[in-house]
């Protein structure tokens, strides 16, 4: 395929902290949220960490980190997307000093990746609050959360600023709308959070992530800070027009956070959204002058599309993760989760369309089902053609975009390297081009090996994306 690409392009790899790194209590470090989530988002958290809970010990990316990312320059990286672990930082997240053992990790890894020439790319909390932080002043409900969130991202861009260009604030913002513990540290049951509390708690975030990009300027206005949202088109199931506005108040309800963070204030249709649902948010005249800085560019994971019918008789089937509706005409994962190539260029040409601002696909991947086999020559590697159908279609898209005229800054495929998943805390929904020896069991070596896909997305970097191919194996 003709390559659309542009030269510096950033081909790469994502993670989190929690899903990959392990070592949930070792140099200081405190407690997160997710070391109390031991089956992921859809089951209630422990009290405390419980053995069952296979991200105490992750992938232990912590110990192994030189050897992964050695494999990640292999595949000719040049970006590697990770997150601080907030709790390592700011074991409770109240303190007034950091913990400097937890620095000098992120200071090793970072060396690390500069030695191959691996741009970091660095999401400053992903789903990772300290749990004291939680359980204390729950979450993002509370004001001072603000504070709490400003002194660790002050501690952190003072530290790496001449080594991490590249900063998300919060991944996935928009999911604290479905899951307030898990993203937003919000310690009140779901079910007892009133609509006013959420919404209050999403504006503290909000504030706290424009404060983090202008202090972020302030520090080295080289850096480069983005949001992060969970990217997900939301389809009329008809064309019946009752259908057409659903969809697009559903869709809108995850575009308000991407319009504040880039147009600096609330969009028009929130005061509607907000007065039809009794929500009055205290928003000080600080707050306003907070939210004018914006971001300079917008990051997002994108995974599926949904859609959305105002009939509430309608017997098409849900989709099992968020609210929404099954595609008739798409395919799904093992996991439920629907495939749909073509949702990634009508998000990167919708958003662009809206925000004229550089877009970066920093999560996208297929968690399957991988077998270890022997190739050849004897040695272990995953035969993982439905990955490469995947990612090779969902790129095939991302490069029609980029002809649509779409400034793509980079993509980092989500779980470069096997690891946790965040939803069901599950080792067998592998996404990497590098599998892990380890099982939900607790078994395994926790020895690397390099799948198929591995070679595959090796070509990819080194041709630019001129090795794809115009094939749509999991397009419906
Ligand atoms: C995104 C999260 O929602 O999806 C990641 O940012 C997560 O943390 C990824 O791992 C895939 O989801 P899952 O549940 O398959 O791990």
């Amino acid at each position: 395929m003709q390559s659309k690409f542009p030269s510096e392009f950033l081909w790469g790899g994502a993670t989190a902290a929690n899903q990959l790194e392990g070592a949930y209590n070792e140099d200081g470090k405190g407690l997160s949220v997710q070391d109390v989530l031991p089956k992921g988002m859809l089951v209630p958290r422990t009290e405390a960490p419980t053995p069952d809970n296979m991200k105490l010990v992750g992938i232990d990316f912590y110990h192994r980190y030189k050897e992964d990312i050695k494999l990640f320059a292999e595949m000719g990286f040049k970006v590697f997307r990770l997150s601080i672990a907030w709790s390592r930082i700011y074991p409770n997240g109240d303190e007034l000093t950091p913990n400097e053992k937890g620095l000098a990790f992120y200071d090793a890894v970072f060396d690390e990746c500069i030695k191959y020439g691996i741009e970091p790319l660095v999401t400053l909390s992903h789903y990772e609050m300290p749990l004291h932080l939680s359980k204390t002043y729950d979450g993002w409900k509370n004001r001072k959360m603000i504070t709490f969130y400003e002194r660790y991202v002050r501690t952190v861009f003072e530290r790496y600023h001449t080594k991490v260009k590249y900063w998300l604030t919060f991944n996935e913002i928009n999911s604290i709308l479905h899951e307030p513990f898990m993203s937003g540290g919000i310690y009140t049951p779901k079910d007892q959070l009133t609509r006013q509390e959420l919404y209050q708690a999403i504006h503290h975030e909000l504030v706290a992530s424009a404060l983090a990009t202008k202090v972020g300027h302030e520090i080295n206005p080289d850096m480069k800070i983005g949001c992060m949202v969970l990217a997900m088109p939301v389809y009329p199931l008809s064309p019946d027009p009752e259908d057409v506005l659903k969809a697009l108040e559903l869709d809108r309800s995850n575009l308000l956070f991407s319009d504040v963070h880039v147009r600096g204030e609330y969009p028009a249709y929130a005061k509607r959204l907000f007065r039809e649902q009794g929500i009055v948010l205290d928003i000080t005249d600080e707050d306003r002058k907070i939210l004018t800085h914006t971001v300079d560019f917008i990051s997002f994971s994108y995974y599926m599309s949904i859609c959305q019918t105002a009939n509430p008789q309608s017997t098409a089937s849900k989709t099992n993760i968020f609210p929404g509706i099954k595609n008739p005409h798409l395919k799904e994962s093992e996991w439920g989760w629907q495939i749909d190539p073509k949702g990634l260029r009508y998000v990167l040409n919708t958003l662009y369309d809206r925000y004229q601002k550089p877009l970066f696909i920093v999560e996208n991947g297929l968690g399957a089902i991988d077998q270890l086999v022997k190739d050849e020559k004897g040695n272990f590697t995953v035969e993982d053609d439905y990955r490469i159908s995947y990612l090779n279609d969902h790129l095939v898209q991302v490069s029609e975009a980029i002809e649509d005229g779409v400034e793509v800054m980079g993509y980092t495929t989500w779980g470069c390297i096997d690891l946790v998943s965040a939803s069901t805390a599950e080792l067998k929904k592998r996404y990497g081009f590098i599998y892990v020896d380890r099982h939900d069991d607790g078994t395994g070596s926790l020895e690397r090996y390099r799948k198929k896909s591995f070679y595959w997305y090796q070509e990819v970097i080194r041709t630019n994306g001129n090795s794809l191919k115009l094939m749509e194996a999991y397009n419906g």
